[in-house]
Parts: C-alpha cells; structure tokens; sequence
C-alpha cells in the first residue's frame, strides 16, 4: 500500500512531491523516492527509510523540473534497500515507474525480459514494468500506448505512473484494482493515491476505475480504457475536506487528534438521520429497499470488529439474522446467499482489496450491497449498490479510531432503522434508544475528560509482553478491538476473548506479568463477567477494569479501574472504545513507537 503523487502543471515539481508524500507517507513508509524531468533528462533520487531521507538527500538542490512524480514504498517484494526503492527506470534510464500493487506475473516476465537482454537492478516486482514500457518505446510506441500495452501484460492488483525523457510535460497512469485518484486544478494536473494529497491544489476529483488509462499534460488531462485504448469520458466531483483535516493541529499524534474528535464524529453521523424527540431514523440511502430477510457482512480488521458489534444489534433491534465474516476468508469460501440477503462491507478506505472482492462475490451470488465507508470516492462505494457514508473525515493515523465509532453509530442506526420498518420495535422503544444515541457524543467528551489517566495506566503496564482483553456480548467484539488497537501500534502481544472462554484454555496464560483488561458495564451479563474477572485475579493477574464510574464493587477488584458513564449495555461500545484506543496511544507512546506510521502496517491494504 504505498504513497504515490505524480504532477504536471506551472510549480517547481519537487516541493510537490514532497508535500504530497508527507500526505501520503501513511500509507507507506520504508523508502521514498522521485522522478522528475529535469532540463530534459529523467532525475531519479531514492532513499530507503522515511521521507525525511529523501528530503534530506534534494536539499540545497534548485531543481526547475514541474513535471514530475514521487513515491513512498510499503515494501511487498524486494527488501527495504535504497536498489528496491521506487521509482524503478529502463536499461537507458530514459523511463521511470513508479507503482502500488503487486504484479502477480512478474517473475516469467522478468525471466522473458533478461533473456532478451534486460538489466535488472532491483529485487521488486515493479521493475518489469519500466522494462516492459522501454520495449514498446523502442519499437515506436508513443508513452500512453506503451503503458497501456504493457499494463495488459500484467496479472495483480496495481496503479502506476511512468514518464520519459522523449515525453515531455506528460505522465501516464493506469489503474486495475490498486486506489488512484486525479485532481483537476487549474492549469495544474496531481494524481495521487489518495485524496489527501491533492486538497493543496484542488478540491476537484475524479476517482480512477479499474481499467482507466490517464494521461496528464500542460493541456489538462484525458481518459482511455486500458483493454481497446478507447476515450473515455470522467466528470469531476467536488471533495469537501480541507487540507487541514490532514493536518495534527497541536495534537502530538494524528491519531490522538483522531480519537479526539469522535463526539464530534458521533454528531455528525447521527446528524439528519434520527428524530431525538420520535426516535425516527430516515435512512435516504435505504429509501425503497425491503427489509432484509438476512444480513451477511464482509470486514476487515477494525471495520470486521465494528462489524461484530453491528451483527448484535442487527440481531438485538431488528431480529435479522446476520453473519459476519472476514473478507479474506469469505472471497475464497463458496458462500451461500439466500434470497432477500443483503450484503454489507464495511471499509473505512474503501479500497481494502479483500473487501471489494467479497463485495464483488455477494453481487455475483444475487445479494444487494450496501457499503458502509467513509470515502464516498472509493471503488467499493462505487461498486455498492447503496453508499452509507460514515461522517469521519480524513482518518490519517494507520490505527482506526474516528472511522470506526462512525461505523458503530452507522450500525445502530441501521439495525434501528430496520427494527422499526419491520415493527419490531415500538415508539417507547425507539424513543428510548434514541435519547441514548443522542447522549453518546457528551458521554464520549466526558470520558476524554479523564484521557489522562489511561496515560497513567499505561506508564504501569508499557513493558508487559502480553495482555489479555475480555468482554461478553456486545463487548466481545470491543475486545478484540482493544486487544487490535493495542498490538497493532504498541507492539505487546495482546489477544482478545470472549470473557465466558478465558476459563477454556486462554486463563492458563495468566500471571502477574500479564494484565487482563476487562469491560464491565451494567447490564445482564454483569454477574457472569464479574466472575470471569474474579478467575483472572485468582491467577496473580493486574486486572484494569472498564466499568460504570458507580460500580463499587468492580472498583475494589480492578488494580486500575476506568469510570465509564453509565449507558445502556447496547451503547456501552461507544463509550469504551475511548479508553481502549487511549490505553494502547499512551502505551505505544510511552515506548517511544511511532504511533502514526507503526512498523509492517499501512493505512489501507491493497494488496491481498
Ligand atoms: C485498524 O486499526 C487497522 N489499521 C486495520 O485493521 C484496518 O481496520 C483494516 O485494514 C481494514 O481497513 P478498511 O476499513 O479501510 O477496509
């Protein structure tokens, strides 16, 4: 999943780069580099390791070039050396590539291109593609023919941008599968892998199809199909986010700013949605639609966990069957979709390529498909039938914190929403439920009141090697997001469970040296967790508990207990998804990790 920023237009190139890759280097970031065409030649500098390098290693240089493009590197072939940095060139070095994705068929090609006397000096994929486009420019071929040909020679998932010394002022990019994006300034063209890298210079976008072909020059821009070469005509959409959105703005991490904002994320969603008085939701995306009969939901990571918590109160609210599985496993099973099925992907990016493809596999198996995402610019929205755009925002830090409480609000809306079309839920109830939603954001504010004493909590745990989260019902899944949060941007090896199996093998792990996090709210399941907490004391284990701020009783078991505000247990993981982001923020900041841009992680995985 890399960063990648090509642009033709009247600036100096390289500062365009740069700040694009600063944009995009959460996608990626164990090597950066850049192509620009430069007084007529083709200038490639790379670094391995992060941007900082790259800029280090073009300072003080007065580069002229403003045609130009630039990449930061998730490494998938070819380890993290500055050889295996993109951008990749031909044998002449007159042709440079720069690419997201993997090329599946790279190894016969490679085997084909030596043998016909090309030199390679990298270990990655990608280098077959700047190999394969000197071939065709050598037998005539102009830039946009030599991309699109040799992008029907590849199998994978990929986006990539070339240019050429005997191509001046133009860039080529072709999309299949791996996110591309164009923005359309004024006498300006930037194409980027993602939004955020073109809010400083236009607002206007068009999102790139599987099997689009763009070129962009001084003139402006123009579209092809990749399989006949074919015009192909694309509007523009207009973006509302600011550039300031991918901005810290005074928060040490983005991810900290991000898990600050979610009141205001919780409002946003809610917002137009449901009658707090009536306790109405209007759903416009579902106008028209029947209920479903069943419910099968597709995720991956943080949006699968989110997905958990949708199926319970799917289940709870509107008595629909619903199953959830991992879009990894689901795209290779042979599911079965049942008439009167509707399918949900639930992606924060929209691009996450197991998603989209089971997504592709619901449709194939006659199930209509709602998306649940927050860009409404991403191919999976695009593919769904109905777009459920969650109100995050720019979600910049790699760990999901502000997507995700908008993709719970989303599934309480949703399961409301169908509860109340297929009368199982009453006025009393719906208002009632409503009055909850509503107090969810300032319950959020008040929790984030006391953030500091998850920084507490977390100096006292930083150096533990593992931990164990549990919670029941519609906490299970809050556990396993806990235990997520806190592996993913810390390090420390933390599993989550369902409290009722901790007795069935996992409590064997427990000592003093592993902390068990546990959620409690009030609710019928207290008693049963309250117990399960009680084995894990048993075993010499911390016990941190997230509880209501009343609850006495769980306060004198907890080596650390957390005051959660009290809420129905149905709601309560809005509430509780604060503190486990924070606990694993404060611990992972606490060892001095790059909270932001953790190791062998990227923001979206577009490759499978
Ligand atoms: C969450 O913190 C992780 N960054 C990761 O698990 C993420 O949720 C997963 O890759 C799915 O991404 P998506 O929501 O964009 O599909």
């Amino acid at each position: 999943m890399c960063g990648i920023i090509g642009y033709v237009g009247p600036r100096k190139v390289v500062p365009v780069i740069l700040g694009g890759l600063h944009k995009l280097e959460y996608r990626g970031y164990d090597s950066a580099g850049m192509a620009i065409l430069e007084k007529g030649e083709v200038v490639v500098v790379k670094r391995r390791g992060k941007l900082k390098e790259l800029e280090e290693a073009v300072t003080g240089i007065d580069y002229t070039a403003t045609t130009g493009m630039g990449h930061t590197r998730w490494a998938t072939h070819g380890k993290v050396e500055d050889r295996n940095a993109h951008p990749h060139v031909d044998c002449k070095g007159q042709l440079a590539v720069i690419h997201n994705g993997i090329i599946e068929n790279y190894e016969a090609l490679r085997q084909d291109l030596v043998k016909r006397g090309h030199v390679f000096v990298s270990d990655t994929d990608s280098e077959v593609i700047a190999h394969l486009m000197e071939d065709q420019v050598a037998a005539g071929a102009d830039l946009l023919d030599a991309a699109r040909v040799t992008a029907l020679q590849l199998d994978g998932a990929f986006a990539f941008l070339v240019l050429g010394k005997a191509f001046p002022g133009r860039i080529v990019a072709v999309r299949k599968l791996s996110p591309l994006v164009l923005g359309v300034g004024e006498g300006e063209m930037v194409l980027g892998s993602d939004t955020p890298a073109l809010l400083d210079y236009t607002h206007r976008i068009i999102p790139l199809h599987d099997g689009d072909v763009v070129e962009i020059n001084e003139q402006g821009f123009a579209f092809y199909a990749l399989d006949d070469g074919a015009r192909l005509e694309r509007a523009p959409m207009m973006v509302q986010w600011n550039a300031s959105a991918a901005e810290k703005q005074g928060f040490k991490h983005f991810m900290l700013k991000e898990i600050h904002e979610q009141p205001v994320v919780i409002r946003d969603t809610l917002y137009s949605r449901i009658d707090i008085d009536t306790g109405h939701v209007d759903l416009q995306e579902f106008q028209g639609e029947a209920v479903p009969k069943r419910v099968s939901i597709v995720a991956a990571g943080t949006s699968y966990h989110a997905a958990r918590v949708g199926k319970y109160l799917l289940e709870e609210l509107a008595r629909i069957p619903t199953d959830v599985s991992f879009s990894s496993e689901y795209r290779y099973g042979r599911p079965i979709v049942q008439p009167g099925t509707l399918g949900i992907a639930v992606t924060q990016s929209g691009e996450t390529i197991d998603t989209l493809a089971a997504l592709r596999l619901q449709r194939s198996l006659g199930a209509k498909v709602v998306a649940i995402t927050n860009r409404p610019e991403s191919t999976v929205a695009r593919e769904s039938e109905i777009s459920f755009v969650t109100q995050a925002g720019i979600e910049i830090g790699v760990a999901a914190t502000k997507s995700f409480m908008a993709q719970l609000i989303a599934f309480y809306l949703i399961a409301l929403y169908f509860g109340q079309r297929n009368g199982v839920l009453d006025s009393d109830s719906s208002v009632r439920y409503a009055s909850q939603l509503s107090s969810l954001s300032q319950k959020c504010e008040q929790v984030l009141e006391y953030a500091g004493m998850m920084e507490t909590i977390a100096r006292k745990f930083y150096k533990v090697h593992d931990m164990i989260y549990v919670g029941r019902g519609v906490n299970y899944p809050m556990a396993l997001e806990g235990a997520l949060k806190m592996k993913e941007i810390s390090y420390i090896h933390a599993e989550g469970y369902a409290a009722g199996e901790l007795k069935h093998g996992p409590i064997a792990l427990l000592d003093q040296d592993v902390p068990v996090v546990g959620i409690l709210p009030q609710g019928p399941l207290y008693e049963k967790v309250y117990s399960n907490l009680q084995e894990s004391i048993a075993r010499d284990s911390p016990l941190v508990v997230l509880g209501d701020k009343k609850d006495r009783r769980a306060q004198a078991i907890a080596t650390d207990f957390i005051p959660m505000p009290t809420v129905d247990e149905l709601f309560s993981p809005v509430v509780c998804a604060l503190p486990l982001q924070l606990l694993a923020y404060y611990t992972a900041d606490a060892k001095g990790l790059d909270v932001d841009q953790p190791r062998n992680l990227a923001k979206s995985v577009t490759v499978e």
